[in-house]
């Protein structure tokens, strides 16, 4: 029997369609318990909230999130709005006792996530938080590989996570989508935006981080900001490298810019093992480079596995073998898993704990930029 899941989602921008477009699809690609219903959308803008509801399908819209808190209606709040107001919201729906769908990074730092995980825990309402990379299909098939052993001990994890959009000076800071270079909206720059997607994935396929070393750098020092209409000091990183330690014993080497031209988006990462290393690309996202050790000598090589079959993660779901997916549909398979998880009990990961996790590495990382000393990783 399907049960309904009445969905109020906070924000309209960037990631409000990616959510909407998963809950239109959920349930035309995957068997589930649940079936969202869109019942109310929620924006800054009244004009952009309605001309939003009625392209996706929502019944109706509102300025106001509280008023998406107290319907008792509602059953899943979806939080898609700037870092800065996570918290409030969550903690608000936590107490109205609402499942709760949350984008990442958490919060602006790893004391108000922290708030964040005692509100959901507290209330025991389902939470869940938006690392999407997680369901790519061949980072899922990547973390397979690592558990079945078939790297065998791990010593190296590197990341990148590169873009080139910042790099005029004209480019504000504040309002839509440039609320990531106001520090007081985004918590941090690329740490928190890009780097925490690349430290999620990371440990959750190479286990806990145990310290960190690490550099950034705020290239471009002041800019127009677009709420007071005046140049103003800018306080993102706009790089962050560092390395690290896992509790494995591995060592991690992890980039982020947005200073780097010619890349828009480019989320890479290789792991190297005893026995075999593993390759990804986002710009190559249904791809996965495998060099395995074992093989023959006289074949032994890279190999680039094109991740389509049915029997890999998900891709059971969609077209048939040799058809590939993308972007899109690692939203679709997060709240499949979401919903899966809300219907036997047992909670999706990653949640607001394991995000919480992620939010001291990156709290850790911008200390250690800071005052040029390692870090220990407070574990959450
Ligand atoms: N998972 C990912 O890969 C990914 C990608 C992009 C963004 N994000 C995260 O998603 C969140 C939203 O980012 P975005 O790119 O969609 O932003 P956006 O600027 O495109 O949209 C923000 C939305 O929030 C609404 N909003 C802002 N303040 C509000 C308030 N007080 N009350 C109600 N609505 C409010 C705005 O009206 C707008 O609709 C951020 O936390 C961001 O880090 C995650």
């Amino acid at each position: 029997m399907t049960k309904k899941l009445n969905v109020g989602l906070i924000g309209y921008g960037f990631m409000g369609r990616t959510h909407s477009n998963a809950y239109c699809k959920v349930n035309h690609f995957f068997d589930m318990a649940y079936k969202p219903v869109l019942k109310v959308i929620c924006g800054l803008d009244e004009k952009e909230a309605k001309a939003f509801s009625e392209k996706w399908g929502y019944e109706s819209y509102t300025t106001d999130w509280k008023k998406v808190i107290e319907d008792d209606d509602i059953d899943l709040v979806d939080i898609c709005v700037p870092n800065n107001v996570h918290a409030e919201v969550a903690i608000a729906a936590a107490k109205a006792g609402k499942a709760i769908f949350c984008e990442k990074p958490l919060a602006l730092d790893g004391a108000q996530a922290k708030k964040m995980v005692d509100a959901v825990e507290k209330a025991g309402v389902a939470n869940f938080v938006s690392f999407n990379y997680r369901r790519v299909p061949a980072v899922t098939l990547a973390k397979m590989l690592i558990d079945e052993g078939r790297l065998g001990k791990i010593f190296h994890y590197r990341a990148n996570f590169l873009q080139d959009w910042t790099i005029s000076a004209n480019v504000p800071q504040g309002g839509m989508a440039t609320w990531r270079l106001d520090v007081k909206a985004a918590g941090s720059g690329v740490t928190g935006d890009l780097l925490a997607h690349c430290i999620d994935t990371a440990m959750w396929q190479n286990g806990q981080i145990d310290s960190v070393s690490a550099v950034t750098e705020t290239f471009i020092k002041k800019r127009m900001h677009v709420e007071t209409g005046k140049v103003e000091d800018v306080g993102i990183d706009d790089a962050c490298t560092f390395i690290c330690r896992f509790d494995n014993g591995s060592l991690g080497n992890f980039e982020s810019t947005r200073y780097a031209r010619g890349h828009k988006a480019l989320y890479t990462f290789e792991i190297n093992g005893e026995k075999a290393s593993i390759a990804w690309d986002l710009h190559d996202l249904h791809r996965l480079s495998y060099f395995d050790h074992a093989d023959e000598s006289i074949v032994r090589g890279w190999r680039s596995v094109h991740v389509t079959d049915g029997d890999m993660p998900y891709m059971d779901k969609w077209w048939v073998p040799g058809l590939q997916i993308g972007y899109e549909h690692t939203f679709v398979h997060q709240l499949a898993d979401f919903l899966e998880g809300l219907d036997k009990g047992e909670p999706a990961s990653p949640t607001f704990r394991d995000a919480l996790a992620t939010q001291y590495v990156c709290d850790a990382v911008l200390a250690s930029a800071k005052d040029k000393q390692w870090k220990t990783i407070k574990k959450a």
